[in-house]
């Protein structure tokens, strides 16, 4: 569920979205080799086809350091490319200014969002990625994790995929029309 915090957050920022004004969005995972560069490029792919695109920034990072400078995982790259969702990628860790960059950081489960906590970044922007798709709109937070893909077999991938699909939808709804109400 969403705090009052956040909701009150989200509503300042459909606000913002509404009046075109910029805003900018962060998916965080633990390695950025997987699901956040494949939550960023739908994202930028679903803001493309909406016509967004001058008006968002979308970036990913990581709460781990073992991946920073490499390119996504390479089923990663299948599975965006399967779907032809372009997919460009150097991999980054997360620090603890992100707030002053980002409007909303979008961690893909309870781990990271736990990390990113105690990094200091603040709770009100920060909320779990799957929070945006509707059809989780009832379910507690331990049951939205994007699950790690990392070393399970390739159909894991099309499942990510799935979720972070519908959960950009649900963002894009959240922000620019009145759907998806939370
Ligand atoms: P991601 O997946 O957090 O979705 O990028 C992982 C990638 C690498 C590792 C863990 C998770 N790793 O331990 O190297």
């Amino acid at each position: 569920m969403l705090s009052p915090a956040q909701s009150l957050h989200l509503e300042a920022l459909a606000a913002k979205a509404r009046a075109h004004q910029p805003i900018t969005l962060l998916c965080v995972c633990l390695g950025n080799i997987c699901r956040s560069p494949l939550a960023k490029a739908l994202l930028q792919h679903h803001a493309n086809a909406r016509g967004l695109a001058p008006v968002l920034t979308i970036d990913s990072c990581g709460t781990g350091s073992w991946h920073v400078g490499a390119d996504a995982d390479p089923r990663t790259h299948l599975i965006a490319a399967k779907h032809a969702v372009v997919l460009s990628h150097v991999a980054r860790q997360v620090d603890e200014h992100e707030d002053h960059r980002f409007d909303l950081i979008l961690p893909m489960d309870q781990r990271n969002l736990a990390d990113l906590l105690d990094l200091g970044l603040p709770a009100e922007r920060t909320m779990l990625f799957r929070r945006f798709d509707p059809s989780c709109a009832a379910l507690p937070d331990h049951k939205i994790d994007v699950p790690d893909p990392y070393y399970g077999a390739h159909d894991g991938f099309q499942t990510v995929f799935d979720m972070l699909d519908a959960a950009t939808q649900g963002l894009f709804d959240r922000l620019y029309t009145d759907k998806a109400r939370q």
